[in-house]
């Protein structure tokens, strides 16, 4: 299959609690049964992007563990391309996500293989975008952004968690994606968000939550407001976001137009448990 979202990132299981409140420091806290799902930010975008139609592959790495068995699987029933996923002799990542009843939650990861995943392990050839984010080391991506950018791909990456990008890496991106924290990681505190432009990337988007997204290009700011729902789990919110935003810019709307259908992705998704399996179909957007 020829991928038209070529997508470079992590691939964890999601151990998931649902807590009526985070544990404190010392303090030992009962929770609900523990629920196993797929996730991981690599993973969750590119089974967003496949849901929604996209001709999609993944490059991550997992385990030889039930976990990475498990990730695999869901990745494949979604379509997706997994020839290039590493499998290592590290355990596969996991998340420990710990789900409050107001839809929120917290997460520790402990990346295992996706820690292991090196520039060497770094193929591109073809694509229409190349989409990254930054759960594996930082010059993986940044030596997948450049042979992306070298092939004339366009390159979006969604720097979650934060990490330091040189100058070569944000000139060619477009966009970023960065929530509202990982902007001010990027800026410095207290500064406007509007100013991503200065760090060189062609375009900018900022997830603002339940508020919807800022498109950020030269010409202009555009705010793209969210539909209102009730949340019921936000985990991978923004990964949906980003895999709906790469599938449609793959098929060459402008950005302004994909992110606008990526709110509703992402809306969606957090209707429902978990995040991938919250993931919905194109027939499931209200048009
Ligand atoms: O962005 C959500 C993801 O972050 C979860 O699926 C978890 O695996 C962590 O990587
Ligand atoms: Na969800």
């Amino acid at each position: 299959m020829r991928a038209d979202v070529v997508v470079v990132g992590s691939a964890n299981a999601d151990l998931v609690v649902s807590v009526a409140r985070r544990p404190g420091p010392g303090e030992t806290v009962l929770g609900s049964d523990t629920e196993v799902l797929p996730g991981g930010k690599g993973a969750n975008t590119a089974v967003a992007a496949a849901k929604l139609g996209a001709r999609v592959s993944l490059l991550a790495a997992v385990g030889h563990d039930s976990y990475g068995r498990m990730l695999v699987d869901s990745l494949e029933s979604a379509g997706i391309d997994t020839a290039s996923i590493r499998h290592l002799e590290r355990p596969t990542g996991v998340a420990y996500i710990f789900l409050t009843p107001d839809g929120e939650n917290s997460i520790l990861v402990s990346p295992g293989a996706n820690s292991a995943l090196s520039p060497a392990d770094v193929r591109i050839a073809g694509g229409k975008v190349l989409v990254a984010s930054l759960e594996v080391p930082l010059p993986t991506i940044e030596h997948a952004v450049a042979l992306a950018a070298e092939q004339g791909i366009r390159v979006v990456v969604n720097v979650s968690p934060p990490a330091e990008l040189s100058p070569q890496t944000l000139a060619v991106l477009d966009p970023v994606v960065v929530n509202e924290h990982e902007a001010a990681e990027l800026l410095g505190p207290d500064s406007d968000p509007r100013r991503l432009l200065d760090l060189g990337p062609r375009s900018a988007v900022v997830t603002l939550g339940a508020r919807g997204v800022l498109v950020i290009e030269p010409d202009g700011v555009q705010e793209i407001p969210s539909p209102q729902v009730a949340a019921v789990d936000t985990t991978g919110a923004g990964d949906a976001f980003t895999g709906a935003l790469a599938a449609r810019l793959a098929e060459g709307v402008d950005l302004a137009t994909a992110a606008r259908f990526a709110v509703r992705v992402a809306a969606v998704s957090v209707t429902r448990r978990g995040a991938q399996p919250s993931y919905p179909t194109a027939d499931e957007i209200p048009g």
